[in-house]
């Protein structure tokens, strides 16, 4: 497995995108253009308009077939996509990868061929390996589309989509605000997703915060300022972003010790002050309690980490469909 943090190769935007500049896949936030985000910020929030449980449920992906292919542990994103797809009419599938065939040693492309021959239409994967979305697009049958639900180290672009919802939610605008992403940025694909979305979005400052063995060299080249200190780090922001620390990707030991990690970055209220006093603090979850946060900021006035969960229904039913609908007019 690539533990480099940059991508696994360039994807060519045609990958992803239909000539007609549509979402056919969603793979990575690097090269979608700003109208087209803002245009799934804005369909999501066409979603949670709708007033009613009752009135929620639509029909755009009534008669489509989804297979949730988790080939790592997720609660809130498996759980959201699948809700999602209920929610537009969709059949949905999760296959149990510990019970399915790839555990007697079926290659990906085998299982994908196994799939398409069940008339699916669309593959949301989760998976340990960078690029295994891109190359899921790649080799799959041009009808069907691939939502990344996050790859290796690499990218996670649904969970930075409902991040951005969230912060123009509590913010309106892009370009006034300095966010601060806090932690582990080396081994964390939602950390790449959000620099991508913030800066094709306009915000006016994105920083890196964390010690220098957890932040990659030359990561200014992506468009942020870096800091190892957190409360200089932290100074004035609008937005907090909090990471994990993701130990399942650490090959070598790179910090001295959890507890030696949260005496220097982990955001206790005091840490908090450093903001600015109307900041939201955000975390894509899981968090690790008293290693990266303390409780009495993750449950806190000034925490918006439930609303991150909800609003990823909203988001995955918007991108869901926008790749289906695109598909339809390819193939119309
Ligand atoms: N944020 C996120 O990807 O959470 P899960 O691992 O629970 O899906």
């Amino acid at each position: 497995m690539s533990h480099q943090f940059l991508s696994p190769g360039p994807l060519p935007a045609s990958l992803q995108l239909t000539p007609e500049g549509q979402l056919k896949h969603f793979l990575t936030i690097e090269g979608i253009p700003p109208l087209l985000l803002e245009a799934i910020l804005d369909r999501a929030e066409q979603f949670i308009d709708i007033p009613s449980k009752k009135q929620r449920k639509a029909p755009l992906l009534r008669g489509k077939t989804v297979v949730n292919l988790f080939f790592e542990n997720s609660t809130r994103t498996r759980t959201t996509f699948e809700l999602a797809a209920q929610r537009l009419s969709a059949d949905i599938i999760n296959l149990d990868i510990r019970t399915s065939a790839t555990a007697k040693g079926e290659s990906l492309l085998d299982t994908i061929r196994n799939l398409e021959a069940m008339d699916v239409d669309m593959f949301v994967i989760r998976h340990q390996h960078s690029g295994a979305a891109h190359f899921l697009a790649r080799y799959c049958s041009p009808e069907i589309s691939v939502i990344n639900a996050g790859d290796g180290n690499h990218s996670h672009p649904t969970q930075a989509m409902l991040d951005m919802l969230t912060i123009r939610q509590y913010k309106k605008e892009f370009p006034p605000l300095k966010v601060a992403i806090v932690g582990d940025i080396r081994h964390s694909r939602v950390a790449r997703s959000q620099i991508h979305a913030l800066n094709t979005l306009c915000a006016g400052e994105v920083r890196v915060i964390g010690p220098r063995t957890l932040i990659p060299a030359g990561i200014e080249k992506m468009g942020v300022n870096v800091f190892h200190d957190l409360d200089e780090g932290l100074d004035d922001v609008d937005v907090v972003i909090m990471l994990r620390l993701q130990n399942e990707r650490m090959e070598t030991a790179l910090l001295p010790s959890a507890h030696e990690y949260y005496k220097r970055y982990g955001l206790t209220q005091d840490a908090l002050k450093c903001a600015k006093s109307d900041a939201i603090v955000m975390h894509p979850g899981p968090a690790n309690r008293g290693v990266e946060i303390d409780s009495e900021v993750a449950d806190g006035s000034q925490s918006v980490i439930m609303q991150q969960v909800t609003n990823g229904i909203a988001v995955r039913m918007a991108i869901m469909s926008m790749v289906i609908a695109s598909q339809a007019e390819l193939h119309s």
